[in-house]
Protein backbone atom coordinates (compact mmCIF):
# COMPACT_ATOMS: atom_id res chain seq x y z
CA UNK A 1 0.00 0.00 0.00
CA UNK A 2 1.47 3.48 -1.08
CA UNK A 3 1.67 5.86 1.72
CA UNK A 4 -0.01 9.23 1.83
CA UNK A 5 2.76 11.58 3.83
CA UNK A 6 6.75 11.22 4.40
CA UNK A 7 7.72 9.78 8.02
CA UNK A 8 10.79 12.50 7.57
CA UNK A 9 8.09 15.45 7.10
CA UNK A 10 6.68 17.62 4.24
CA UNK A 11 7.63 20.53 2.43
CA UNK A 12 4.77 23.30 3.17
CA UNK A 13 3.82 24.52 -0.49
CA UNK A 14 4.90 24.16 -3.85
CA UNK A 15 7.32 27.18 -3.06
CA UNK A 16 8.37 25.58 -0.69
CA UNK A 17 9.58 22.42 -3.13
CA UNK A 18 10.90 24.87 -5.55
CA UNK A 19 13.07 26.50 -3.18
CA UNK A 20 14.79 23.00 -1.81
CA UNK A 21 14.86 21.54 -5.00
CA UNK A 22 16.64 24.90 -6.70
CA UNK A 23 19.08 24.97 -3.50
CA UNK A 24 19.68 21.24 -4.49
CA UNK A 25 20.31 22.21 -7.89
CA UNK A 26 21.93 25.42 -8.12
CA UNK A 27 25.60 25.00 -6.31
CA UNK A 28 29.41 24.70 -6.85
CA UNK A 29 27.78 22.92 -10.40
CA UNK A 30 26.58 25.90 -11.66
CA UNK A 31 29.40 28.47 -10.60
CA UNK A 32 32.60 26.53 -10.15
CA UNK A 33 32.30 23.39 -12.64
CA UNK A 34 30.26 24.61 -15.28
CA UNK A 35 32.75 27.51 -16.23
CA UNK A 36 35.75 25.41 -15.67
CA UNK A 37 34.48 22.39 -17.71
CA UNK A 38 33.18 24.73 -20.33
CA UNK A 39 36.77 25.82 -20.68
CA UNK A 40 38.35 22.64 -20.85
CA UNK A 41 36.12 21.70 -23.40
CA UNK A 42 36.77 24.52 -26.04
CA UNK A 43 33.64 26.50 -25.58
CA UNK A 44 30.42 27.00 -27.63
CA UNK A 45 30.06 23.57 -28.79
CA UNK A 46 30.11 22.05 -25.78
CA UNK A 47 27.67 24.65 -24.46
CA UNK A 48 24.85 23.60 -27.01
CA UNK A 49 25.64 19.85 -26.26
CA UNK A 50 25.15 21.02 -22.56
CA UNK A 51 21.97 23.01 -23.37
CA UNK A 52 20.69 20.27 -25.25
CA UNK A 53 21.21 17.60 -22.89
CA UNK A 54 18.99 19.63 -19.84
CA UNK A 55 15.97 20.38 -21.65
CA UNK A 56 15.69 16.55 -23.53
CA UNK A 57 16.79 14.69 -20.93
CA UNK A 58 17.35 17.09 -17.87
CA UNK A 59 13.31 18.33 -17.64
CA UNK A 60 11.94 15.48 -18.72
CA UNK A 61 13.77 13.64 -15.69
CA UNK A 62 13.51 15.37 -13.22
CA UNK A 63 9.66 15.07 -13.64
CA UNK A 64 10.37 11.55 -14.25
CA UNK A 65 11.90 11.56 -10.17
CA UNK A 66 9.31 13.94 -8.46
CA UNK A 67 6.61 11.86 -9.40
CA UNK A 68 8.25 8.70 -8.45
CA UNK A 69 9.48 10.15 -5.12
CA UNK A 70 6.18 11.38 -4.84
CA UNK A 71 4.31 8.11 -5.25
CA UNK A 72 6.48 6.53 -2.95
CA UNK A 73 6.63 8.17 -0.40
CA UNK A 74 10.59 7.04 0.95
CA UNK A 75 13.63 7.29 0.52
CA UNK A 76 14.55 6.76 -3.50
CA UNK A 77 15.24 3.08 -2.84
CA UNK A 78 12.20 2.22 -1.40
CA UNK A 79 10.10 4.46 -3.47
CA UNK A 80 11.29 2.77 -6.52
CA UNK A 81 10.41 -0.40 -4.98
CA UNK A 82 7.16 0.20 -3.72
CA UNK A 83 5.90 2.32 -7.16
CA UNK A 84 7.56 -0.39 -8.89
CA UNK A 85 5.52 -3.37 -7.08
CA UNK A 86 2.15 -0.82 -7.67
CA UNK A 87 2.48 -1.52 -10.91
CA UNK A 88 2.80 -5.39 -10.69
CA UNK A 89 6.57 -4.91 -11.43
CA UNK A 90 9.98 -6.46 -9.88
CA UNK A 91 10.85 -4.75 -6.60
CA UNK A 92 14.40 -5.04 -7.65
CA UNK A 93 14.50 -1.80 -8.97
CA UNK A 94 15.41 -0.62 -5.77
CA UNK A 95 18.79 -1.20 -6.56
CA UNK A 96 18.69 2.00 -8.55
CA UNK A 97 18.08 3.95 -5.58
CA UNK A 98 21.44 2.08 -3.79
CA UNK A 99 23.61 2.91 -6.72
CA UNK A 100 22.34 6.24 -6.49
CA UNK A 101 23.13 6.65 -2.87
CA UNK A 102 26.34 5.54 -3.12
CA UNK A 103 26.88 8.09 -5.92
CA UNK A 104 26.04 10.64 -3.37
CA UNK A 105 28.36 9.72 -1.37
CA UNK A 106 31.37 9.60 -3.37
CA UNK A 107 30.35 13.23 -4.84
CA UNK A 108 29.95 14.38 -0.90
CA UNK A 109 33.86 13.61 -0.92
CA UNK A 110 35.00 15.94 -3.89
CA UNK A 111 31.91 18.44 -3.17
CA UNK A 112 33.42 19.42 0.39
CA UNK A 113 36.53 19.74 -0.45
CA UNK A 114 35.30 22.56 -2.99
CA UNK A 115 33.06 24.22 -0.55
CA UNK A 116 36.34 24.35 1.98
CA UNK A 117 38.15 26.34 -0.68
CA UNK A 118 34.92 28.19 -0.77
CA UNK A 119 35.04 28.87 2.75
CA UNK A 120 38.85 29.22 2.54
CA UNK A 121 38.34 32.51 0.43
CA UNK A 122 35.45 33.53 2.60
CA UNK A 123 38.06 34.22 5.06
CA UNK A 124 40.83 35.62 2.64
CA UNK A 125 38.17 38.00 1.33
CA UNK A 126 37.60 38.96 4.60
CA UNK A 127 41.51 39.87 5.41
CA UNK A 128 41.42 41.86 1.95
CA UNK A 129 44.17 39.27 1.06
CA UNK A 130 43.22 39.71 -2.43
CA UNK A 131 42.96 44.04 -2.81
CA UNK A 132 44.48 45.16 -5.94
CA UNK A 133 45.99 41.43 -6.86
CA UNK A 134 46.84 40.78 -10.25
CA UNK A 135 46.01 37.04 -12.06
CA UNK A 136 49.96 35.76 -11.17
CA UNK A 137 49.37 36.52 -7.57
CA UNK A 138 45.92 35.04 -7.34
CA UNK A 139 47.01 32.35 -9.21
CA UNK A 140 50.00 31.75 -6.85
CA UNK A 141 47.47 31.74 -3.80
CA UNK A 142 45.38 28.99 -5.24
CA UNK A 143 48.39 26.71 -5.60
CA UNK A 144 49.74 27.57 -2.26
CA UNK A 145 45.82 26.52 -0.92
CA UNK A 146 46.12 23.03 -2.64
CA UNK A 147 49.81 22.08 -1.16
CA UNK A 148 48.44 23.11 1.93
CA UNK A 149 46.48 19.61 3.19
CA UNK A 150 45.91 20.99 7.03
CA UNK A 151 44.32 24.32 5.52
CA UNK A 152 42.21 22.22 3.32
CA UNK A 153 41.85 19.76 5.59
CA UNK A 154 40.30 22.46 8.43
CA UNK A 155 37.71 24.25 6.06
CA UNK A 156 36.74 20.82 4.29
CA UNK A 157 36.07 19.79 7.99
CA UNK A 158 33.86 22.92 8.66
CA UNK A 159 32.10 22.50 5.71
CA UNK A 160 31.25 18.54 6.21
CA UNK A 161 29.99 19.26 9.75
CA UNK A 162 27.63 22.37 8.58
CA UNK A 163 26.15 19.87 6.38
CA UNK A 164 25.54 17.60 8.56
CA UNK A 165 24.20 19.84 11.53
CA UNK A 166 21.47 21.02 8.79
CA UNK A 167 20.80 17.23 8.15
CA UNK A 168 20.35 15.94 11.80
CA UNK A 169 17.40 18.52 12.04
CA UNK A 170 15.96 17.00 8.90
CA UNK A 171 16.05 18.88 5.07
CA UNK A 172 12.74 21.06 5.43
CA UNK A 173 13.77 22.89 8.70
CA UNK A 174 14.99 26.35 8.46
CA UNK A 175 16.36 25.79 4.39
CA UNK A 176 13.66 27.39 2.95
CA UNK A 177 14.39 30.82 4.51
CA UNK A 178 17.96 30.47 3.69
CA UNK A 179 17.13 29.68 0.16
CA UNK A 180 14.71 33.00 0.19
CA UNK A 181 17.47 35.25 0.98
CA UNK A 182 20.24 33.44 -1.13
CA UNK A 183 19.23 32.92 -4.42
CA UNK A 184 17.81 36.80 -4.97
CA UNK A 185 21.11 37.97 -3.43
CA UNK A 186 23.28 35.08 -5.11
CA UNK A 187 21.81 36.62 -8.84
CA UNK A 188 22.61 39.90 -8.02
CA UNK A 189 26.63 39.60 -7.22
CA UNK A 190 26.35 37.55 -10.18
CA UNK A 191 25.63 40.55 -12.06
CA UNK A 192 28.27 42.51 -10.35
CA UNK A 193 30.68 40.17 -11.39
CA UNK A 194 29.14 40.83 -14.77
CA UNK A 195 29.37 44.12 -14.43
CA UNK A 196 33.16 43.76 -14.20
CA UNK A 197 33.62 41.20 -16.64
CA UNK A 198 32.01 43.68 -18.88
CA UNK A 199 34.23 46.81 -17.73
CA UNK A 200 36.97 45.05 -18.53
CA UNK A 201 36.14 45.11 -22.60
CA UNK A 202 36.61 42.02 -23.10
CA UNK A 203 32.66 40.39 -22.83
CA UNK A 204 32.25 40.01 -26.63
CA UNK A 205 35.21 37.59 -26.51
CA UNK A 206 33.62 35.77 -23.81
CA UNK A 207 30.37 35.47 -25.52
CA UNK A 208 31.97 34.04 -28.40
CA UNK A 209 33.94 31.62 -26.81
CA UNK A 210 30.62 30.50 -25.20
CA UNK A 211 27.83 30.71 -27.66
CA UNK A 212 29.92 30.34 -31.02
CA UNK A 213 29.68 26.81 -32.51
CA UNK A 214 32.79 24.83 -33.57
CA UNK A 215 31.69 21.11 -33.81
CA UNK A 216 35.47 20.48 -34.87
CA UNK A 217 36.45 20.88 -31.26
CA UNK A 218 33.76 18.66 -30.14
CA UNK A 219 34.36 15.42 -28.88
CA UNK A 220 33.09 12.04 -27.76
CA UNK A 221 34.63 12.75 -24.25
CA UNK A 222 33.41 16.53 -24.42
CA UNK A 223 29.71 15.09 -25.45
CA UNK A 224 29.97 12.92 -22.19
CA UNK A 225 31.24 15.47 -20.13
CA UNK A 226 28.14 17.70 -20.91
CA UNK A 227 25.83 15.25 -20.72
CA UNK A 228 27.25 13.93 -17.29
CA UNK A 229 27.01 17.58 -16.55
CA UNK A 230 23.51 17.88 -17.42
CA UNK A 231 22.86 15.51 -14.53
CA UNK A 232 25.11 16.43 -12.11
CA UNK A 233 23.79 20.50 -12.09
CA UNK A 234 20.07 19.58 -11.98
CA UNK A 235 20.86 17.07 -9.61
CA UNK A 236 19.88 14.02 -10.92
CA UNK A 237 20.79 10.61 -11.67
CA UNK A 238 21.57 9.96 -7.92
CA UNK A 239 18.19 9.97 -6.19
CA UNK A 240 17.75 13.42 -4.87
CA UNK A 241 14.92 14.67 -6.73
CA UNK A 242 13.71 12.04 -5.52
CA UNK A 243 13.91 12.13 -1.79
CA UNK A 244 13.10 15.64 -2.41
CA UNK A 245 9.74 14.82 -4.45
CA UNK A 246 8.82 12.66 -1.85
CA UNK A 247 8.12 15.19 0.71
CA UNK A 248 6.32 17.23 -1.81
CA UNK A 249 2.30 17.97 -1.42
CA UNK A 250 -0.28 16.16 -3.85
CA UNK A 251 -1.46 19.40 -5.40
CA UNK A 252 1.54 21.07 -6.58
CA UNK A 253 1.97 20.44 -10.36
CA UNK A 254 5.18 18.35 -10.96
CA UNK A 255 5.47 19.99 -14.66
CA UNK A 256 5.87 23.58 -13.89
CA UNK A 257 7.81 23.16 -11.02
CA UNK A 258 10.44 21.07 -12.53
CA UNK A 259 10.06 24.03 -15.08
CA UNK A 260 10.82 26.32 -12.98
CA UNK A 261 14.16 24.77 -10.98
CA UNK A 262 15.69 23.69 -14.68
CA UNK A 263 15.03 27.20 -15.55
CA UNK A 264 16.88 28.92 -12.72
CA UNK A 265 19.71 26.62 -13.10
CA UNK A 266 20.72 27.10 -16.14
CA UNK A 267 20.55 30.45 -16.03
CA UNK A 268 22.62 30.80 -12.65
CA UNK A 269 25.30 28.82 -15.00
CA UNK A 270 25.03 30.60 -17.84
CA UNK A 271 25.39 34.30 -15.95
CA UNK A 272 28.53 32.56 -14.03
CA UNK A 273 30.38 31.47 -17.47
CA UNK A 274 29.53 35.55 -18.65
CA UNK A 275 30.68 36.51 -15.43
CA UNK A 276 34.20 34.59 -15.81
CA UNK A 277 35.52 34.05 -19.03
CA UNK A 278 36.00 38.09 -19.64
CA UNK A 279 37.78 38.18 -16.55
CA UNK A 280 40.39 35.05 -18.36
CA UNK A 281 40.46 36.98 -21.40
CA UNK A 282 41.07 40.34 -19.68
CA UNK A 283 43.95 38.82 -17.94
CA UNK A 284 45.27 36.33 -20.59
CA UNK A 285 44.41 33.40 -18.44
CA UNK A 286 43.93 30.30 -19.66
CA UNK A 287 40.44 29.12 -20.09
CA UNK A 288 40.93 25.51 -19.62
CA UNK A 289 42.95 26.18 -16.37
CA UNK A 290 40.62 23.61 -15.05
CA UNK A 291 39.21 23.06 -11.64
CA UNK A 292 41.27 26.10 -10.32
CA UNK A 293 39.06 28.22 -12.77
CA UNK A 294 36.63 30.35 -10.84
CA UNK A 295 39.56 30.18 -7.92
CA UNK A 296 42.15 32.30 -10.47
CA UNK A 297 39.73 34.72 -11.78
CA UNK A 298 37.15 35.86 -9.81
CA UNK A 299 40.08 37.41 -6.79
CA UNK A 300 41.40 39.39 -9.40
CA UNK A 301 38.06 40.96 -10.23
CA UNK A 302 36.83 41.61 -6.16
CA UNK A 303 40.52 42.75 -6.14
CA UNK A 304 40.38 45.02 -8.76
CA UNK A 305 36.88 46.87 -8.60
CA UNK A 306 35.56 49.33 -6.26
CA UNK A 307 34.44 47.95 -3.31
CA UNK A 308 35.41 44.51 -4.23
CA UNK A 309 36.77 42.98 -0.43
CA UNK A 310 32.75 43.77 0.31
CA UNK A 311 31.52 42.22 -3.21
CA UNK A 312 34.30 39.76 -2.98
CA UNK A 313 33.12 38.55 0.94
CA UNK A 314 29.56 38.56 0.58
CA UNK A 315 29.75 36.67 -2.91
CA UNK A 316 31.85 34.06 -1.82
CA UNK A 317 29.60 33.65 1.49
CA UNK A 318 26.92 33.38 -0.84
CA UNK A 319 28.50 30.21 -2.86
CA UNK A 320 29.57 28.60 0.29
CA UNK A 321 25.96 28.69 1.21
CA UNK A 322 24.50 27.38 -2.17
CA UNK A 323 27.32 24.87 -1.83
CA UNK A 324 25.82 23.71 1.15
CA UNK A 325 22.19 23.71 0.15
CA UNK A 326 23.37 21.27 -2.28
CA UNK A 327 25.65 19.43 -0.12
CA UNK A 328 22.88 18.35 2.19
CA UNK A 329 20.63 17.43 -0.62
CA UNK A 330 23.51 14.82 -1.76
CA UNK A 331 23.14 13.26 1.57
CA UNK A 332 19.50 12.84 2.14
CA UNK A 333 18.62 9.94 0.22
CA UNK A 334 20.94 7.55 2.08
CA UNK A 335 19.64 8.96 5.24
CA UNK A 336 15.96 8.46 4.99
CA UNK A 337 17.07 4.90 3.50
CA UNK A 338 19.24 4.16 6.64
CA UNK A 339 16.35 5.51 9.24
CA UNK A 340 13.49 3.40 7.11
CA UNK A 341 15.71 0.52 6.52
CA UNK A 342 17.37 -0.24 9.76
CA UNK A 343 15.82 2.07 11.92
CA UNK A 344 18.38 3.87 12.87
CA UNK A 345 17.17 7.49 14.43
CA UNK A 346 18.40 10.21 12.30
CA UNK A 347 21.06 11.90 14.23
CA UNK A 348 23.06 8.51 14.15
CA UNK A 349 22.14 7.94 10.20
CA UNK A 350 23.61 11.45 9.69
CA UNK A 351 26.95 10.92 12.25
CA UNK A 352 27.68 7.42 10.64
CA UNK A 353 27.22 8.45 6.67
CA UNK A 354 28.61 12.23 7.56
CA UNK A 355 32.28 10.29 9.06
CA UNK A 356 32.08 8.27 5.97
CA UNK A 357 31.81 11.31 3.78
CA UNK A 358 34.47 13.32 5.13
CA UNK A 359 36.82 10.72 5.21
CA UNK A 360 36.77 10.12 1.51
CA UNK A 361 36.45 13.87 1.22
CA UNK A 362 39.94 13.83 3.07
CA UNK A 363 41.29 11.27 0.65
CA UNK A 364 40.44 13.71 -2.27
CA UNK A 365 42.33 16.52 -0.92
CA UNK A 366 45.38 14.95 -0.09
CA UNK A 367 45.48 14.33 -3.85
CA UNK A 368 46.63 17.82 -4.37
CA UNK A 369 49.35 16.97 -2.34
CA UNK A 370 50.90 14.12 0.08
CA UNK A 371 48.27 11.21 -2.65
CA UNK A 372 49.57 13.39 -5.88
CA UNK A 373 51.31 9.77 -7.25
CA UNK A 374 47.83 7.63 -5.82
CA UNK A 375 45.98 7.53 -9.39
CA UNK A 376 42.68 4.87 -10.12
CA UNK A 377 41.96 4.72 -13.73
CA UNK A 378 44.94 7.04 -14.42
CA UNK A 379 43.28 9.47 -12.29
CA UNK A 380 44.13 11.31 -9.13
CA UNK A 381 41.54 10.41 -6.59
CA UNK A 382 39.79 13.90 -6.66
CA UNK A 383 39.43 13.53 -10.19
CA UNK A 384 38.57 9.79 -10.19
CA UNK A 385 35.53 10.54 -7.49
CA UNK A 386 34.02 13.52 -10.53
CA UNK A 387 34.54 11.63 -13.31
CA UNK A 388 32.68 8.17 -12.17
CA UNK A 389 29.98 9.94 -10.50
CA UNK A 390 29.11 12.72 -13.39
CA UNK A 391 30.61 10.55 -16.38
CA UNK A 392 29.34 7.60 -15.46
CA UNK A 393 27.02 6.60 -12.46
CA UNK A 394 24.70 9.38 -12.84
CA UNK A 395 24.26 9.21 -16.53
CA UNK A 396 23.72 5.38 -15.87
CA UNK A 397 20.90 6.08 -13.08
CA UNK A 398 18.99 8.60 -15.22
CA UNK A 399 18.71 5.32 -17.74
CA UNK A 400 17.45 3.39 -15.37
CA UNK A 401 15.20 6.24 -14.07
CA UNK A 402 14.08 6.72 -17.60
CA UNK A 403 13.33 2.94 -18.40
CA UNK A 404 11.37 3.04 -15.09
CA UNK A 405 9.37 5.66 -15.53
CA UNK A 406 8.28 5.30 -19.18
CA UNK A 407 8.27 1.13 -19.34
CA UNK A 408 7.99 -0.01 -16.07
CA UNK A 409 5.30 2.35 -14.36
CA UNK A 410 2.05 1.86 -15.21
CA UNK A 411 1.08 5.03 -17.25
CA UNK A 412 -1.88 5.72 -15.66
CA UNK A 413 0.08 6.27 -12.59
CA UNK A 414 2.74 8.44 -14.38
CA UNK A 415 0.07 10.77 -15.88
CA UNK A 416 -1.69 10.94 -12.95
CA UNK A 417 1.31 12.23 -11.20
CA UNK A 418 2.34 14.52 -13.22
CA UNK A 419 -0.36 16.57 -13.55
CA UNK A 420 -0.28 17.86 -17.56
CA UNK A 421 -1.96 18.21 -20.20
CA UNK A 422 -2.96 15.23 -22.71
CA UNK A 423 -0.04 16.69 -25.07
CA UNK A 424 2.93 17.48 -22.54
CA UNK A 425 2.15 13.80 -20.95
CA UNK A 426 2.73 12.27 -24.28
CA UNK A 427 5.73 14.45 -25.02
CA UNK A 428 7.06 13.43 -21.53
CA UNK A 429 6.17 9.65 -22.44
CA UNK A 430 8.08 9.38 -26.03
CA UNK A 431 11.02 11.59 -24.81
CA UNK A 432 10.76 9.36 -21.68
CA UNK A 433 10.46 5.92 -23.34
CA UNK A 434 12.80 6.24 -26.64
CA UNK A 435 14.71 9.43 -26.64
CA UNK A 436 16.66 9.92 -23.54
CA UNK A 437 17.66 6.11 -23.43
CA UNK A 438 18.84 6.13 -26.50
CA UNK A 439 20.66 9.61 -26.24
CA UNK A 440 22.25 8.30 -22.73
CA UNK A 441 23.13 5.09 -24.41
CA UNK A 442 25.11 6.26 -27.70
CA UNK A 443 27.10 8.72 -25.98
CA UNK A 444 28.08 5.97 -23.37
CA UNK A 445 28.76 3.51 -26.59
CA UNK A 446 30.64 6.08 -28.45
CA UNK A 447 33.04 6.89 -25.87
CA UNK A 448 33.35 2.79 -25.36
CA UNK A 449 34.52 3.07 -28.88
CA UNK A 450 35.95 6.73 -29.87
CA UNK A 451 38.58 8.29 -27.31
N1 LIG B 1 23.36 20.07 -8.49
C1 LIG B 1 24.41 20.38 -7.56
C2 LIG B 1 25.30 21.47 -8.17
O1 LIG B 1 25.15 21.81 -9.32
C3 LIG B 1 25.23 19.16 -7.20
C4 LIG B 1 24.42 17.97 -6.86
C5 LIG B 1 24.49 16.84 -7.66
C6 LIG B 1 23.56 17.98 -5.78
C7 LIG B 1 23.72 15.72 -7.39
C8 LIG B 1 22.78 16.87 -5.49
C9 LIG B 1 22.84 15.76 -6.29
O2 LIG B 1 26.14 21.99 -7.50
NA1 LIG C 1 23.48 22.95 -10.60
Amino acid sequence: MLKKESIHGMWASRWVFIMAATGSAVGLGNIWKFPYITGVNGGGAFVLVYLLCVALIGLPLMMAEVFIGRRGRQSPANSLRDVAEESGRSTNWQFVGWMGALAGFLIFGFYSVVGGWVLAYVSDMAQGTFNGAGAEQVGAAFKGLLADPVTMLIWHSVFAFLSMIVLVKGVNEGLERSIRILMPALFILLFVVLGYGISTGRFADAFHFMFDFEPEKLTWNAVLVALGHAFFTLSLGMGTMIAYGSYMTKQASIGSTAMAVVFLDTFVALVAGLAIFPIVFANNMDPGAGPGLMFVTLPVAFGNMPMGQIFGFLFFVLVAIAAWTSAISLMEPSIAFLVERFGFRRPMACLVLGVVGWLLGIAALLSFNEWSNVHLFGKGIFDFLDYVTANIMLPLGGLFVAIFSSWIVKSRFSHEELGVSALSYKLWFYVTRFVAPILVLTVFIFNLFFQ
